[in-house]
């Protein structure tokens, strides 16, 4: 079976309280869960991990090199400042699906610009927790 690393970004575990008005009421559990239930109707494995930290975020990446056939990614608000992940991205060669929550576009100007679009084959946003699934289920459609 085929296998997916999603990675959640920083601040993203506090999904469900954080800004509830910007990113709603969906805690991350309950994403994860969804997710699981596409990989497991889908006949696909994933591992999905949440980091606060770049460097990690980076490793788990690195290390994903030979390991995972995609990647479903927000990367949050490193999305507007890592150089690092974006690099680690296109180093491993992973085809990766960006997602946000909210549409990036539509918020505050340092928000309008993404580092890692250019190395993702495609990014899926503004849909909410949605955006999660759309994304995943775009993603084994890629694979
Ligand atoms: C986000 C958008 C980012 O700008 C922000 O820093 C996040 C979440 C989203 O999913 O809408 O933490 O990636």
């Amino acid at each position: 079976m085929k296998k997916i690393l999603v990675i959640h970004g920083p601040n993203l575990g506090l999904l469900g309280e954080r800004e509830p008005g910007v990113y709603g009421k969906v805690t991350l559990a309950q994403i994860n869960t969804a997710l699981k239930k596409i990989a497991q109707k889908r006949k696909v494995v994933i591992a999905i991990k949440q980091s606060n930290h770049e460097g990690k975020i980076i490793d788990l990446i690195t290390k994903g090199k030979n390991r995972y056939a995609g990647l479903l990614i927000n990367p949050a608000a490193y999305t507007h400042t890592s150089v690092a992940i974006r690099d680690a991205i296109a180093a491993s060669g992973i085809p990766t699906v960006e997602v946000h929550l909210s549409n990036i576009y539509a918020r505050e100007e340092f928000r309008q610009k993404s580092l890692i679009s250019p190395v993702a084959k495609a990014a899926i946003l503004g849909f909410g927790p949605r955006s999660y699934t759309l994304g995943l289920e775009a993603l084994i459609d890629l694979i």
